[in-house]
């Protein structure tokens, strides 16, 4: 299996990069192929600005697009990590689906309908919070509807797991490390 994993947190210390690192090796470890876009260390511009809409027009694409959306086409699996800013997704992030997911690759308008033109793909979206899911209350199940309805879905990609992370900078070590655990048993069992 070929699995993309795009990253969105800035900091190397964080525990969104130990869950990466977790999520990279134990794939590693069932023999997958794995690339990893780290959109902030590779200072990946997520403007979708006048000239790129321009270009879509004509059914082009930008030349920093092209090898992004070549990763998603070889992927059978996308994984999608990043802590909840603002109860939505890092700008970074959703910058990158603004410019890669583009009308014609993603998606398309065919006879007035909306297709979805990455079927057969799977994604797991992992997201970590500061609230507890107390906090979130009735809100709790639409933590990652915006990317795994509004996006991915909408995309055509139906087979989508997520998993949401609470309280990480509150609770202790321990339990940070038993969310590791349980996300090495989830991808041993993807
Ligand atoms: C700009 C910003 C906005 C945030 N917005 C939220 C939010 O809306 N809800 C929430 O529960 N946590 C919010 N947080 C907290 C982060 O989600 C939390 O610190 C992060 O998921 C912890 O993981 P990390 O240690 O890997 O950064 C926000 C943090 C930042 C920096």
């Amino acid at each position: 299996m070929n699995v993309l994993i795009v990253y969105a947190h800035p900091n190397p210390q964080s525990f969104n990069k130990s869950i990466l690192d977790t999520v990279d090796a134990e794939f590693k470890q069932r023999g997958d192929a794995v690339r990893i876009r780290d959109l902030y260390a590779e200072h990946f511009n997520p403007v979708l600005d006048e000239s790129q809409l321009e270009l879509q027009t004509q059914g082009d694409v930008p030349a920093d697009i092209v090898q992004y959306q070549q990763d998603v086409e070889w992927a059978d699996t996308i994984v999608i990590i990043y802590p909840l800013w603002w109860f939505d997704r890092p700008a970074i992030l959703k910058g990158w689906f603004d410019r890669v997911f583009t009308n014609g690759f993603a998606f398309s308008f065919e006879d007035g309908e909306i297709k979805g033109l990455l079927t057969g793909k799977r994604a797991i979206v992992i997201v970590t919070t500061g609230g507890t899911r107390e906090d979130f209350g009735k809100n709790a199940d639409q933590l990652t509807r915006n990317t795994t309805e509004g996006t991915l879905a909408f995309c055509g990609i139906h087979d989508i797991v997520d998993r949401v992370f609470y309280s990480v900078p509150i609770v202790e070590n321990e339990v940070r490390q038993e969310m590791l655990s349980e996300l090495k048993s989830f991808i041993q069992k993807f």
